[in-house]
């Protein structure tokens, strides 16, 4: 009983020789860091699927689905600067809760991250395959998986292969690149927007929510309503991991880190409600519904190709920016994970580039997989379920951390913890059963096996010191 509850210590002054980071950000870079992993395939493909799931209500599973993640995201700086190490909530459990908890967030973690990485590629392909097309005369049969019709998504396969290469290779995110690509992110959906809006019809917004508001099972066996849809939607949200891991190069982390979550936050909730907002008042929502490639859709039913063929562009240049954070993200956590013994070591292990190329390799070929199959509605759906177990965890660690040490210096104070605190776990609770069943079968499957793996291995290799 006691190693399933054993913790981890961690010491969280660097030590000597240890690498510290230059304190360089300021918190318009912090934003831009949170929103350059932030916007991808969630505003661009999946509003498509929340539409069918919500009807014009999918505005409101976007506002819900913003501010749980906003309060996660309150409650993951604090512990980001608190446990400043490696591992993200995998770690944060491991100190403050247990073994066996961290475990199952860490498992959740591959999952989220490893599902990520299939989703954005395949909405990447969404939008990739009909240029490809015009282009340069691709089958359609090609760069569908079997729910549109198509056979296999070799797009998505492609980009994963160019991803893991350039991982292999010992790329990093690069703040200037990053910066790019976050002003084309950014003016694709602004251009959508001003496009779209002149063609606003209040009459596209009735009835406002066709299929109310709790989860419920549709008449053609679909589960939808709002929060169906803001169980789908919640993945536009995440990837702010990115500004907490930042913490150290932060010039004024207790400031600056407030502002660059809260910041990025509000940012992405503004830009994807103005972007649904206009995307449903153009056109009646049943015709963008599932589409892999609904905001150039909608544009073209305007009338407007030039438009929709510059947001195609701009979404297949800036995406595999997102690709490539969840993948490093996946490879980093593998890496804590076997440092830790919970892991095989020999899977973790580095080149002499220092890039862990075995878990790339073996990454790349399981994501590659499900990106040429698996629908996007549920690869994304269950990335949610590992990404919600994990906020979950995270926020229950910040209020623990709260009790157990009060005093204790934390670089980021949460407002009002037990509020935030209380509608982060609730509203991941919530989320999590509006998920589709099937999903949450899944979800218990995989850490039904996770757990066999933690008992028959793990549980006597961890190496909690
Ligand atoms: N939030 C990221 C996206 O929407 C994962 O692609």
């Amino acid at each position: 009983m006691s190693s399933l509850l054993r913790r981890k210590t961690i010491t969280t002054e660097p030590g000597e020789g240890e690498h510290v980071l230059a304190r360089t950000l300021s918190w318009p870079h912090l934003i831009a860091l949170g929103v350059g992993a932030i916007v991808g395939t969630g505003i661009l493909t999946l509003i498509g699927v929340g539409a069918d799931k919500a009807g014009p209500a999918v505005i409101l599973s976007f506002a819900i689905a913003g501010l749980i993640c906003a309060c996660a995201a309150l409650a993951y700086a604090e512990m980001a600067t608190m446990i400043p190490a490696s591992g993200s909530a995998y770690t944060y459990s491991y100190v403050v809760i247990g073994e066996l908890i961290a475990w199952i967030v860490g498992w959740s973690l591959i999952l989220e991250y490893t599902l990520v990485v299939s989703a954005v590629a395949v909405g990447w392909s969404g939008y990739a395959a009909p240029l490809l097309q015009a282009w340069i005369g691709a089958p359609m049969a090609l760069m569908q998986g079997p729910e549109l019709g198509g056979i296999v998504n070799l797009p998505a396969i492609a980009i994963i292969a160019v991803v893991a290469g350039m991982l292999i290779l010992g790329t990093r995110e690069s703040a200037t690149v990053n910066a790019i690509l976050v002003l084309v992110k950014i003016a694709a959906l602004v251009v959508f927007v001003a496009v779209a809006l002149p063609y606003f019809d209040p009459a596209n917004f009735e009835p406002f929510s066709p299929f109310g508001f709790g989860k419920s099972i549709a008449d053609d066996g679909v589960e939808r309503g709002v929060m169906a849809a803001a169980a789908i939607i919640f993945f536009a949200f995440y990837g702010f991991d990115a500004i907490a891991t930042a913490a150290e190069e932060a010039k004024n982390p207790d400031r600056d880190l407030k502002i660059g979550i809260v910041g990025s936050m509000i940012a992405c909730v503004v830009i994807y409600m103005a972007v649904a907002a206009a995307a449903v008042g153009a056109v009646a929502y049943t015709q963008f519904a599932n589409s892999p490639e609904p905001l150039a859709l909608i544009l073209r039913q305007l009338g407007q190709p030039a438009a929709a063929t510059y947001l195609a562009a701009s979404a297949v240049i800036a995406l595999p920016t997102v690709i490539l954070a969840f993948f490093y993200g996946q490879s980093r956590i593998f890496f804590t994970m076997a440092r830790d013994g919970m892991l095989p070591a020999g899977l973790a292990k580095v080149s002499s580039r220092g890039t862990p190329v075995r878990i790339t390799l073996f990454t790349a070929v399981i994501v590659a997989i499900l990106a040429g199959v698996v629908p996007l509605g549920e690869l994304a759906a269950l990335a949610n379920a590992g990404t919600l177990a994990a906020f979950t965890a995270v926020s229950v660690c910040m209020l623990i951390m709260r009790r157990r040490a009060p005093d204790a210096p934390r670089t980021f104070r949460t407002p009002l913890p037990w509020v935030v605190g209380g509608i982060a776990i609730l509203g991941c609770a919530y989320l999590f059963i509006s998920l589709p069943v099937k999903t949450q079968l899944w979800f218990l499957i995989w850490n039904v096996a996770g757990l066999a793996v933690y008992f028959l291995y793990a549980r006597r290799r961890a190496l909690a010191t």
